[in-house]
């Protein structure tokens, strides 16, 4: 299989890059360095010489999409994590689905988060194009509210986009991490605004998770063992979900 990640240079996308090249599958990574095609992906005219850059190596065909890029909460401008988190996301599942029409067996897998629950999309500011003036109520609070809404923003577009997809033969699922052991969670941990509360809070489980336990289930979602999985989210989390919403199945 031709698959293209984005985050592949660092934790769960370098993690899950390396098991399918284990696998013999042919990837091409896409970061902001170390990668086959070297982007940052906040930048729309740059994203789009990217898409171009992942269709000439691909030959115009993917097998498999795996969108891992992203910030945590502690970058300085909020509007900047759901830059990358939430708009870099969507337009290289949309720029890249008539590559993945053409496939063998195509799915794609987005990165979500366990904080995608932690608020509803009726009450998400992206929703309404009003997250600038939102963000900037929200003080030391801005980075955790827009990585929370950055993700339930990018959840709820993939599953906006099962209709359209399953009718074309691709699927699309998310997965939701709780706290993984990577450099994103280490920066988290490092930011006098949130270190602390991420500190102090374990799973259920006793424990973070590992990149390679992630990278697990995706490289299972993107592979045709899960041929009737669509348009669904993971949580992967330690019981994190269970213990914060035991009810809300
Ligand atoms: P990481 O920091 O190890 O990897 C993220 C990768 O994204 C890096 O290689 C980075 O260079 C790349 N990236 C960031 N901004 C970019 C840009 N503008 N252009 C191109 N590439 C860019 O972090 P990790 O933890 O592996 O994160 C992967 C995904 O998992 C992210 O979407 C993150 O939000 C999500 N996640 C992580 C959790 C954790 O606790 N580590 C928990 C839940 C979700």
């Amino acid at each position: 299989m031709t698959i293209a990640i984005t985050g592949s240079g660092s934790g769960i996308g370098a993690a899950t890059a390396a098991a399918l090249r284990a696998a013999g599958h042919d990837i091409i990574g896409i970061d902001l360095r170390n990668a086959d095609i070297t982007v940052d992906l906040t930048d729309a005219a740059a994203r789009a010489a990217a898409v171009e850059a992942v269709l000439e190596r691909s030959g115009g065909t993917l097998d498999g999409l795996i969108l891992c890029a992203g910030v945590g909460p502690q970058v300085p401008d909020p509007n900047l994590i759901v830059e990358i988190n939430y708009r870099a996301t969507v337009a290289l599942l949309d720029a890249l689905l008539p590559a993945l029409r053409k496939g063998e067996n195509p799915a794609a897998v987005v990165v979500s988060s366990v904080a995608s629950t932690h608020l509803k999309w009726e009450d998400n500011p992206i929703a309404k194009g009003a997250e600038a003036e939102a963000f900037a109520q929200a003080g030391d609070y801005a980075g955790s509210y827009a990585y929370a809404a950055s993700k339930n923003a990018v959840t709820v577009a993939v599953r906006e986009r099962a209709v359209e997809w399953g009718a074309a033969g691709v699927r699309l699922n998310t997965v939701a991490p709780g706290s993984v052991d990577t450099p994103l969670l280490q920066a988290g941990l490092d930011d006098p605004r949130y270190g602390d509360a991420i500190r102090n809070f374990t799973a259920p489980i006793g424990r973070n998770g590992e990149p390679e336990e992630i990278a697990s289930l995706i490289v299972y979602l993107v592979g045709p063992q899960a041929g009737f999985i669509h348009g669904a989210q993971f949580v992967i989390d330690g019981g994190v979900d269970a213990q914060a919403r035991p009810t809300a199945v």
